[in-house]
């Protein structure tokens, strides 16, 4: 077992990570005490200092917000007597809170010792409460708090499928290596995790990269707050999943395959485990699947400890090879050099569930949509009459989408996540699909009665939280940012506050390490853009004066970890 899941095992045990363990870490895997340190700095559910015994994060993703999250957190540190963030005295509880848990349409969420609780209201405040006070072991907590289900609201080929295990293996191994490519490529499948690369040359990249050994990861960090497509895929759908990177490890010449499962996902990783042990049972996976002599795959679940940043691809390597979760420089890229430098294949959860249905049902079967070929799941959460899952075929439009959720009254909607697009109105006619409207599955819908400026603020203090720090213009530029539309949001900010955020956007696009750098100044932006009357009241026609030039600034910082190397 690697050092960062024996630290979690650790933190979700006897509640924080003491200094003896650190030391009996390190010198048992043989590694300086300095980097077990890293770890713990590094993750969000890892911790020195110890938290309470019932350790509760409130969700603070917009969606939580828009359903009373503040108020129940408010209302829960009330009644235990608590302050937010801070074990109380008796060390019996802490409330905090944290990035998106990916419950987004049914918040206000929370987890607690790690486990998922969903729609938090009064009355399961109140005997929440009642039960920490009354030191009621989790176990003994009301069963169906913990039942999380899946509002699944409109199926297409994916979601309604009869599901035959192992039909798409043999199919597989029927057509061989070059069938399998040629199928995905005849459905025009496309990584569904945000890039939209085409699946085919992901796949035929990775199985004519040299090496003894190759390896399929299936990226289940789903992070992008707004986004638990992916839940509902590990939830009713784990054995698609699994062919999938059955057919994927087949296909690529891998032998060995991982589940990198996000931390707040914990109350699924049973259900899967107990997925691959039948499927193990019935020569699904493991040695000679099916009797075919020669073919080996197995999948080993990893589990994630709080980083937004480990969703993107390279970082999630070496989040699964122990490290903290920091994006490697790109070229190469993991399809010749991934987990422990050799060919790796990362997709996403629904990527690889649609790979299993096409190499099963047939290319034609995903790709009979017209223009736009293909499908795509998406969440749609916030302000609408039925928020869930819903697969659409690509090209539906916006509007299309909004009838189909009952939403009305609609101000805006993002698309994509924080760092996706914001449409209004006179936008609904655009389409989603890859190339006009590309979405990793995030629809979050707002009504006339929100501020977008609340929204932004949200969204800017989510990326600054989460930025990993290792490029100066990300983790400098995303402070300036939440201390500028903090200032908006007052309503003390200048218009050329806004100015100076272009500034520094421009500066985080081109010099930032990865996506999250690229994106963060982007929902303050967008917003101002195409919320004006929002900020009418709260921006002052005054020439704004820098203290200092914050361009110089970042571009020195930027020279600096350029002659100083990266850190490690
Ligand atoms: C900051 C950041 C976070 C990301 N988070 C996720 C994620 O949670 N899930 C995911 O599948 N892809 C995520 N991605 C995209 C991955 O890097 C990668 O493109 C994807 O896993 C490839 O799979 P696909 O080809 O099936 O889309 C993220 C990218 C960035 C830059
Ligand atoms: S852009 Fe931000 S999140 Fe990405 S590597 Fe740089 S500091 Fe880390």
């Amino acid at each position: 077992m690697k050092v960062l899941q024996m630290l979690r095992n650790l933190q979700l045990a006897q509640n924080c990570i003491t200094d003896a363990d650190i030391a009996i870490l390190a010198e048992g895997l043989n590694l300086p005490r300095t980097k077990v340190q890293a770890l713990i700095d590094f993750y969000s559910f890892l911790h020195n200092e110890p938290r309470g015994r019932y350790d509760i994060y409130f969700s603070d993703s917009i969606t939580d917000h828009m359903l009373g999250s503040r108020v129940q957190a408010a209302r829960l540190c009330e009644k235990l007597g608590a302050e937010p963030g801070v074990p109380r005295p008796d060390g019996a509880v802490t409330v905090s809170f944290t990035s998106c848990t990916g419950l987004c349409e049914r918040g206000p969420a929370i987890l607690v010792n790690g486990m998922a609780v969903d729609r938090m209201d009064d009355s399961r405040v109140d005997e929440m409460a009642a039960l920490i006070e009354g030191k009621v072991p989790l176990e003994e907590w009301p069963l169906e708090w913990f039942m999380i289900n899946d509002a699944l609201r409109r199926k297409g080929p994916l979601l309604e499928d009869n599901y035959t295990p192992g039909a798409a293996i043999e199919q597989a191994i029927q057509i061989g290596a070059d069938g399998v490519i040629e199928a995905l490529e005849g459905a025009n499948l496309r990584g569904c995790g945000g890039a939209g690369f085409p699946t085919y040359r992901k796949w035929d990249l990775c199985r004519k990269a040299g090496g003894d050994q190759h390896y399929v990861v299936c990226n289940a960090d789903e992070g992008e707050p707004g986004t638990f497509k992916d839940r509902a895929l590990l939830n009713g759908y784990a054995d698609v999943l699994i062919e999938g990177m059955t057919i994927c490890g087949i296909t690529i010449g891998a032998t060995q395959g991982f589940i990198y499962l996000r931390h707040e996902y914990e109350f699924l990783r049973e259900r899967i485990e107990r997925r691959l042990e039948r499927r193990r049972a019935t020569n699904l996976l493991g040695r000679n699947i099916q009797g075919h002599h020669g073919i080996h795959f197995d999948i080993e679940i990893a589990m994630g400890a709080g980083s937004y940043v480990c969703g993107e691809e390279s970082a999630l390597i070496e989040s699964l090879e122990g490290k903290r979760g920091i994006p490697r420089i790109r070229p190469p890229f993991p399809v010749t050099h991934g987990y422990r430098g050799r060919p790796t294949v990362v997709n996403n959860v629904e990527t690889l569930c649609y790979a299993a249905n096409i190499v099963a049902r047939g290319p034609e079967h995903f790709a009979s949509t017209g223009h736009y070929l293909g499908w795509k799941l998406l969440s749609i959460s916030g302000d609408c009459r039925a928020p869930g899952i819903y697969e659409i075929p690509l090209g539906a439009t916006a509007r299309e989408v909004l009838e189909m959720c009952g939403a009305e009254n609609v101000r805006a909607v993002q698309v994509g996540g924080p760092g996706g697009i914001l449409i209004t109105p006179d936008e609904f006619d655009r389409k989603l699909a890859f190339d006009h409207m590309n979405t990793a599955g995030s629809f979050i819908i707002f009504d006339e009665s929100r501020d977008m400026v609340d929204v932004a603020v949200n969204f800017t203090h989510f990326f600054a939280h989460e930025s990993c720090g290792f490029c100066t213009p990300c983790r400098v530029g995303t402070k300036l940012m939440v201390q500028m539309v903090d200032k908006i949001a007052a309503g003390h900010g200048a218009r050329l506050d806004i100015q100076q955020m272009r500034r520094i956007h421009h500066l985080m696009t081109r010099a930032s390490h990865c996506g999250l750098g690229q994106s963060a100044a982007v929902p303050i932006l967008t917003t101002y853009e195409k919320c004006p009357p929002c900020f009418q009241e709260r921006l002052e026609d005054i020439e704004y004066k820098p203290a200092f030039d914050v361009e110089a600034a970042i571009e020195r910082s930027r020279q600096i970890v350029k002659e100083e190397g990266r850190p490690r």
